[in-house]
This record gives C-alpha cells, sequence and structure tokens, in this order.
C-alpha cells in the first residue's frame, strides 16, 4: 500500500467507527494528516473530551493516553503504539514521591503533565510546559515542591522569584542531549536565525534562547515572526511541521540529536491496525486512581 491508500483507509474507518485520532506534534506528518488534532498533550485531551467520538487513539506516547483517558473516563483510549512510553514521566516511583512529601513538609507538590498516573495521584497540583509559570504563581503557597524536570523547574523560578523551589533530579533525556556548543555551532551556520527553545533544556543551554517556549508556543512564535530563519531547540519533527507551515522561513535543528525515539516509534502502520481493531493498547486505571489522580489536573483548571 502507499502512503496515500493508507491514510485514505485511516480516515475511511475512522468515520465508519466515530473514531478521534490524536497526535502529538512530535508524530511524522504522514501521522499528522490523518489527526483530527495535532497540539501538545493536555490540549489534545481537552479536544477529545469535548467531542462524541466513542474512541480516541493517542499517537504519542503513555502518559499522553492516559491523561486522555482521566479526561474522557467513558470512552475508549488507545494507545497506538504500547511500547511508547516517556522516561521522563517515569523517571521516579511512587513511593520517593511520597517521602519527598516528608522531606519537604509545608510545600504544595507540583507535576509536569509528563508523569504517570500513579506520581499523579500524589501530587497537589499539574502544569504543562505552557501553563506551569502561570498556574504556580497562583498557588497560595509560597514553598513549591516541582517534579520531575529540574530543567522546567529553573524556567519556572526564574519567573516565579517570589516563591521558594525544591527540585529532583530530572528531567528529559531528548532536551538534555543539546548542548552549549551544538548552540554555538549552529548559530555560527546561521548567523542569523533566532533561536527557539524548549525550557527543557539545559539552564545552560536554555540561556542562549531568544525565546523559550513549550512546543506549541515555539510553533506559534516561529508563525507569528517577521523573522525569516529561525533555529530549534526541541525535538526536531516540528522543524518538518513549520517548514510546511512557513514555506516562505527557514528551519534548522540546534542538534541532530534532539530526537526522542519514544516519539518516533509510532508509525503510519500502527495507526491503520488501531482504527481496524486489531493494534494498539487500551488504557485501563481503575476508578480509585482515576479519582485522585484527576484532584492535580482540575485544580490546575482552577487555578488556571
Ligand atoms: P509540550 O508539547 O507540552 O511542549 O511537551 C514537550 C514534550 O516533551 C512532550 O513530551
Ligand atoms: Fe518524554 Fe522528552 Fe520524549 Fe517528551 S521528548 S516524550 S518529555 S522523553
Amino acid at each position: 500500500m502507499t502512503t496515500r491508500e493508507i491514510q485514505d483507509e485511516i480516515v475511511r474507518l475512522k468515520k465508519e467507527k466515530n473514531i478521534c485520532v490524536l497526535a502529538h506534534a512530535y508524530m511524522t506528518r504522514d501521522i499528522c494528516e490523518v489527526a483530527d488534532y495535532v497540539g501538545d498533550s493536555f490540549g489534545l485531551s481537552q479536544q477529545a473530551a469535548k467531542g462524541d467520538a466513542d474512541t480516541v487513539i493517542m499517537c504519542g506516547v503513555r502518559f499522553m493516553a492516559e491523561t486522555c483517558k482521566l479526561l474522557s473516563p467513558q470512552k475508549k483510549v488507545i494507545l497506538s503504539s504500547p511500547v511508547a512510553g516517556c522516561p521522563m514521566a517515569e523517571q521516579i516511583e511512587k513511593e520517593e514521591l511520597t517521602a519527598l512529601k516528608e522531606t519537604y513538609p509545608g510545600y504544595t507538590m507540583v507535576c509536569y503533565i509528563n508523569t504517570t498516573t500513579d506520581l499523579k495521584t500524589e501530587c497537589d497540583v499539574c502544569v504543562t510546559s505552557s501553563s506551569a509559570v502561570k498556574i504556580i504563581k497562583k498557588i497560595e503557597n509560597d514553598k513549591i515542591l516541582f517534579v520531575p524536570d529540574c530543567n522546567l523547574g529553573a524556567f519556572v523560578k526564574a519567573q516565579v522569584p517570589e516563591k521558594q523551589f525544591a527540585f529532583i533530579r530530572g528531567g528529559c533525556p531528548t532536551h538534555l542531549r543539546i548542548s552549549v556548543d551544538d548552540v554555538k555551532r549552529a548559530k555560527e551556520l546561521h548567523p542569523n536565525a533566532l533561536i527557539l527553545m524548549h525550557p527543557e533544556c539545559h539552564p545552560r543551554v536554555a540561556a542562549l534562547a531568544d525565546y523559550l517556549g513549550s512546543t506549541t508556543g515555539i510553533m506559534d512564535y516561529a508563525e507569528k515572526s517577521e523573522h525569516k530563519e529561525f533555529l530549534i531547540g526541541t525535538e526536531n519533527s516540528i522543524i518538518q511541521h513549520l517548514q510546511y507551515l512557513c514555506p516562505d522561513k527557514s528551519f534548522y535543528p540546534v542538534s541532530k540529536d534532539c530526537v526522542c525515539h519514544n516519539m518516533r516509534v509510532t508509525t503510519l502502520m500502527d495507526v491503520l491496525r488501531c482504527v481496524k481493531g486489531e493494534g494498539g493498547e487500551e488504557i485501563f486505571l481503575s476508578d480509585e486512581t482515576m479519582k485522585k489522580a484527576k484532584r492535580c489536573i482540575d485544580e490546575m483548571l482552577r487555578l488556571g
């Protein structure tokens, strides 16, 4: 089958079976083209919750499919590739989180959305990369324990100096592959390019950015900017998306190594198998777990 034939079959089956396909912005172009929504994990889950599809297929990683299930408990939610996990979301065990609470009494435990549902059951407030600063500013408590990404944490801390922060040594292995030397080399090659980076990068690297923001933040910035050349310091898949979105602009990777293999594991054939009902993994979470994990998401929505 050609790519086009596979895509047509996916679209046909989606309509026939009332299926919604979600694609994180780090998916490849062939997958994004058949998706009902493309974006960041929380935005996708919110879109799916608003719709009336019976089944939702999440093309992304496991915590994203779990978030989708938390927001749409009545829907059948399928993770397109069962092996797609997020190393950062699984960097800490629930028991370690419980122990941290004892080490930091009186702190509000804030978790990045990139955490397992099990971890979310222990957290007070959840944040996304685009909402973290806004939400944390609004938390009544001045003491914040932020898990698991200390790099995103440092980005928030710099913008919320009035609060006291505690971190653990967690982070995204993909974004941490970008080094200061990578940025310098890329800038030498493209001296007129603006550097757009994700706050999951190491703070020494992030300090060299002209703009720091979430994936959707980076995409919006590049689209609206009058500038013509950009160096992209986040997962390299968005370079191709940006190139289609803004054909008159040029986009270059800061590092050839900023590739998330977990995000790249899903193929168009996986999506076809899922819509046929032959592939992926259905997400099951107990009512008790969903109730507990949803609290920190509801708190984010209340504060936001
Ligand atoms: P955002 O899409 O929320 O910016 O997150 C980046 C990421 O690493 C997703 O796994
Ligand atoms: Fe996880 Fe980083 Fe991959 Fe996102 S890019 S899924 S945070 S490892």
